[in-house]
């Protein structure tokens, strides 16, 4: 059984280290923090969408199970919910290693429903992806199409 002392010495540890490693990762620049852990969110998207288009294209043999296992870790994915990784004053033109462009945070961003659009496109994918190979091929194109809509006006060139 762990004892109330136990419990916030444990604590005040992970408040102390989760402090450390605040600071060192700020050394490396305004907003590093946040940018990683928004681009990753978006590594995690093309991983899982790497492995269902590989399949769609005949790259590799379909799968149900690897597929749906696929598509479901990609709308888990998008259900991660961090405005806190997006705050005003981190684009490219402000700060290093991003290409998250200000046209994200102008007034007329319509950032949020090319989100919602992303959503919705993952949710017809999650539920053909493990159904046939031929379900896998219609619902990939408009997840693509999402992701691509959003960088063509929010991501800069490389
Ligand atoms: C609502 C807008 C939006 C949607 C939808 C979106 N992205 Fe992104 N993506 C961005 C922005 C903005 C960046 C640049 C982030 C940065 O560099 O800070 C980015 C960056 C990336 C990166 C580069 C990450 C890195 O390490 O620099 C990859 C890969 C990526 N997106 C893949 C995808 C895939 C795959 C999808 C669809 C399944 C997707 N994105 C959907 C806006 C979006």
């Amino acid at each position: 059984m762990f004892s109330k002392a136990r419990i916030s010495v444990a604590a005040a540890a992970l408040v102390a280290m989760t402090g450390v490693g605040f600071a060192a990762s700020h050394s490396q620049g305004e907003f590093a923090r946040e940018i990683k852990a928004r681009q990753a969110q978006m590594t995690l998207y093309a991983f899982n969408l790497g492995i269902l288009g590989a399949m769609a294209k005949g790259e590799a043999e379909y799968d149900a199970e690897a597929a749906a296992l696929a598509a479901n870790n990609l709308a888990a994915a998008k259900s991660i919910w961090m405005p806190t990784a997006w705050p005003a004053g981190s684009d490219n033109a402000s700060v290093e290693g991003t290409r998250a462009l200000p046209a994200i945070w102008a007034a007329d961003s319509d950032i949020g429903a090319k989100s919602q659009a992303m959503g919705e496109a993952v949710a017809a994918l999650q539920a053909a992806a493990g159904t046939d190979l031929e379900a896998l091929r219609g619902a990939i194109g408009p997840v693509g199409a999402s992701c691509g809509a959003c960088h063509k006006s929010f991501r800069a060139e490389e």
